[in-house]
């Protein structure tokens, strides 16, 4: 059995991007024998600013905060990911970019692919993260999901229009034979 993780890659109140997370983890329910999708909430898991002296590369998954230590547990069950991520000034959201950057091995040669969500459904947000992945030689779909506030939400609802339902399906297909790889 697989395990693909759909990390909800926000941690504000109220975030637009648990509503996209949960979405997908509905959607990702029963798709494919094999394939179990777990959702990885990140604002459930609260991991603090990386402030150890000891490099997440060097930890061996090991770690001294017992924050850091269940959200290393969780990476480290999954065979690949889907990042549910806004752009927040253009790049990557910086708590998800810390919570990536407090572990290192966890991430290693996983698949990845990309869901972004905002008024211009985070393609900016995305290309950053593509350069980051690179250095744990995570696999990572080309394609990738752009949701948009003024396409696939209608009054304050997301409601994806089909062709992003098709486009989803797809690329989870995509990202489970990678995983499956
Ligand atoms: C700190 C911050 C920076 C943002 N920067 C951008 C941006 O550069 N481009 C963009 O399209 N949206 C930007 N936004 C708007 C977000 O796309 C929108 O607020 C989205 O709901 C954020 O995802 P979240 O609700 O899951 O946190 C920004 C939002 C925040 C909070």
């Amino acid at each position: 059995m697989s395990r693909i993780g759909i990390i909800i890659g926000t941690t504000r109140d109220n975030s637009a991007g648990k509503v996209v997370g949960e979405w997908l983890y509905d959607l990702a329910q029963g798709r494919q024998d094999g394939v179990e999708y777990t959702l990885l909430n990140l604002k459930e898991f609260d991991v603090p600013l990386l402030t150890t002296d000891v490099i997440p590369a060097t930890a061996n998954k090991q770690y001294a905060d017992e924050k850091v230590q269940a959200w290393s547990d969780a990476v480290d069950a999954c065979d690949g990911f889907v990042f549910v991520t806004p752009e927040y000034n253009r790049s990557v959201p910086g708590p998800f970019k810390n919570a990536f950057d407090c572990l290192a091995g966890e991430w290693t040669g996983k698949p990845v692919a990309f869901a972004g969500y905002g008024p211009a459904g985070a393609i900016r947000g995305v290309e950053a993260w593509r350069t980051v992945v690179v250095n744990f030689s995570m696999p990572q779909l080309r394609n990738q999901l752009d949701f948009g506030f003024f396409t696939d939400w209608t009054d304050g609802e997301f409601r994806p229009v089909d062709a992003k339902v098709e486009r989803t399906n797809s690329l989870l297909a995509e990202l489970e034979d990678a995983v499956s790889a």
